[in-house]
């Protein structure tokens, strides 16, 4: 027997439907529907559009019914860009950022990714898991239906693959969809960093061990490297990316987030699904993702939690053309979030984006840099039925209530993972 359901009574509906992906005025165009219903069949949408057509169709009369009572519906959030399995906070280094110590000076004194890195490889995977699970849930609560998860704090064979596991039975034992990415290119680990060639032969283990062992267990979809003066440089990123390429993990990099490195041209040349953080963009850089195909992913939540004032040039890189994408970097060092609402508002203020453009970039950009446009990422028919509905009467006041969770229900696959009581 298959299962019906219609949902009606929204006082919008924003289908973000059309092409994939957007980019310039095009990701303006979120197609709002008003006094339109959606019609929901075993978790797939199979109709969209005014209500009085969908109230019409002969299956809407068997369907069960859901009144929004004048709540906004949206695609489900797609956050393409979170370290989701980490073992604790890091809210002692908040304290002494706020004093005004510097994020890569922390680093050297032996906090920032070396600090998680060691508690994560003391946790027990059970306390990696619930929480995880608590995240997930959480993610859920603010609107977020699938994310992009990387490794990255565990840096040695046994912990990245602990990491990479967990990231595929979440993704089994639990409604959100979690698409993995080796990132044990973080950092180079502490014990090999007072060896004479420790990066090179900590480069040997990622390639000659750890990413064939990844691929062949289809652990991961994506290879990133964290490219920075602090970690590594253009050429080692390239040697990961290319032994990632070489086993079928498409690139994604993390780029000029604290100076310009020329990363984001390296990640345009090999083809990257995806250049994230962008804050030290320089105009040629804009031009060259103008013309590629490579996604922008903009992270303000990292300046906003790091109190820099440096945000990515989101303006330009909509006008010239890019692809842009948003998400929120949830991780204990820079980006403590898993709100993609708070994410929107960020963008908004901070980026200038209009609420429209933020919306597209959270959703249908998003599920593209993923490569699951044709899945997820807007309402069309066809497409899952991953939906979150917000206590608002207007779109644009979910960022508009910054730092207030509007979202009051979320459904996965047409299963419902989160409502307010
Ligand atoms: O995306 N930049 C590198 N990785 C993370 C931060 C990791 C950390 O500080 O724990 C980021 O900002
Ligand atoms: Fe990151």
């Amino acid at each position: 027997m298959s299962y019906s359901l219609l949902i009606r009574g929204a006082s919008q509906i924003v289908t973000v439907s059309g092409r994939a992906p957007r980019r310039g005025k095009a990701l303006s165009d979120i197609g709002v529907l008003r006094g339109g219903a959606v019609l929901l069949r075993d978790g797939v949408i199979s109709a969209v559009g005014p209500a009085a057509k969908i109230e019409k169709l002969k299956e809407s009369k068997s369907a069960e019914v859901l009144d929004l009572a004048g709540r906004v519906l949206l695609p489900g959030f797609v956050d393409s860009h979170t370290h989701l399995i980490h073992a604790a906070s890091r809210a002692e280094e908040y304290e002494l950022k706020i004093q005004g110590a510097g994020y890569e000076e922390i680093a050297r004194k032996g906090g920032g990714i070396l600090k998680s890195v060691g508690k994560l490889r003391a946790a027990s995977v059970q306390d990696l898991k619930s929480r995880a699970r608590t995240f997930l849930d959480r993610f859920a609560e603010h609107g977020t239906t699938s994310i992009e998860a990387k490794s990255g704090y565990g840096l040695d064979v046994t912990s990245e693959l602990r990491i990479l596991s967990l990231h595929k039975e979440l993704d089994a034992e639990q409604p959100l969809e979690i698409v993995s990415t080796f990132l044990g290119a973080h950092v180079v680990p502490a014990e090999y960093r007072n060896k004479a060639n420790g990066t090179r032969a900590y480069m040997q283990l990622l390639e000659q061990e750890l990413i064939p062992e990844v691929a062949e267990n289809g652990l991961a979809e994506y290879c990133d490297v964290f490219c920075e003066r602090s970690a590594f440089s253009i050429a080692e990123s390239r040697q990961v990316l290319l032994a990632g390429k070489k086993h079928g993990l498409r690139p994604r990099v993390h780029a000029e987030q604290l100076s310009n490195t020329g990363a984001t041209r390296l990640g345009i040349k090999l083809g990257a699904a995806s250049c994230d953080h962008l804050e030290y963009l320089k105009p040629t850089d804009i031009r060259a993702l103008a013309k590629s195909k490579t996604t922008a992913t903009l992270l303000p939540g990292c300046d906003f939690h790091l109190g820099l004032k440096q945000y990515a040039p989101a303006r330009q890189l909509i006008d010239e053309g890019a692809i842009v994408a948003l998400a929120t970097d949830f991780n204990p060092g820079t980006s403590p979030t898993l709100s993609m609402p708070m994410v929107l508002s960020l963008a908004c203020t901070q980026l200038r984006m209009t609420p429209a453009e933020a919306v597209t970039a959270a959703t249908l950009n998003a599920a593209y840099s993923l490569g699951r446009h044709k899945r997820i990422g807007s309402i069309e028919a066809g497409k899952q039925a991953d939906l979150a509905v917000f206590e608002v009467a207007d779109y644009r006041e979910i960022p508009y209530y910054f730092g207030v969770n509007t979202c009051w229900l979320t459904m996965k696959r047409g299963q419902v993972v989160h409502m307010r009581d």
